[in-house]
């Protein structure tokens, strides 16, 4: 798949990628952390979060006991960036849906966590409010999915941060329970 990914041409987003980004972690994870799309520096070297926002997801990991890689797969819903860091329009998650897919396929992951609205419109099919879709469990093709901010958002808003505490909190508890 990495190869079928770096060499995709399926939107607009492959004139301007550096390379494309398909995900970090392994196959055997539990947990799958799904983003919207890579930025400059995950344009640069290859893998998803190692920016700025992806320091606040490692810390948003290790909150609760996790790490990037044991156990934990990241992935985006566009794997090539967008340029100027823009949300990816409709289409662009529409033609990279397949990748997601197959992701998902190959991981069957316990429990999915969407960061930011993209990635769980992406996923659930629908409009969603972050502020609405927190705090349930929605579910995926049979996988339990868990909806929270992103963390490049709440770099932005800290006084959301507490809710996204909330939010890992909830994802552990659930997780638990499974
Ligand atoms: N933001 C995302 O949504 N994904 C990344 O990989 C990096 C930043
Ligand atoms: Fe292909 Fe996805 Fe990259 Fe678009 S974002 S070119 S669909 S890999």
């Amino acid at each position: 798949m990495k190869r079928a990914v770096a060499d995709c041409t399926a939107c607009e987003l492959c004139k301007t990628r550096k390379q494309a980004v398909l995900g970090v972690g392994d196959v055997a994870a539990t947990w799958m952390f799904v983003g919207e799309g890579p930025g400059a520096d995950e344009d640069e070297c290859g893998e998803p979060f190692v920016g700025k926002a992806g320091k606040l997801l490692d810390a948003m990991l290790a909150a609760i006991d996790l790490k990037r890689g044991h156990g934990v797969y990241i992935a985006n819903a566009v794997k090539c960036r967008p340029p100027d860091n823009r949300t990816p329009e409709t289409d662009e998650t529409a033609a990279c849906w397949p990748f997601l897919a197959r992701q998902i396929e190959l991981i069957q992951p316990q429990l999915i966590v969407t960061l930011g609205k993209p990635a769980a419109q992406t996923l659930l099919q629908q409009e969603v409010k972050i502020a609405d879709a927190r705090g349930t469990v929605h579910d995926f093709a049979g996988i339990p999915l868990i909806v929270t901010y992103h963390p490049a958002y709440l770099l932005r808003n800290l006084p959301d941060k507490s809710k996204a505490w909330e939010d890992l909190c909830f994802m552990r508890k659930t997780m638990k329970e499974l």
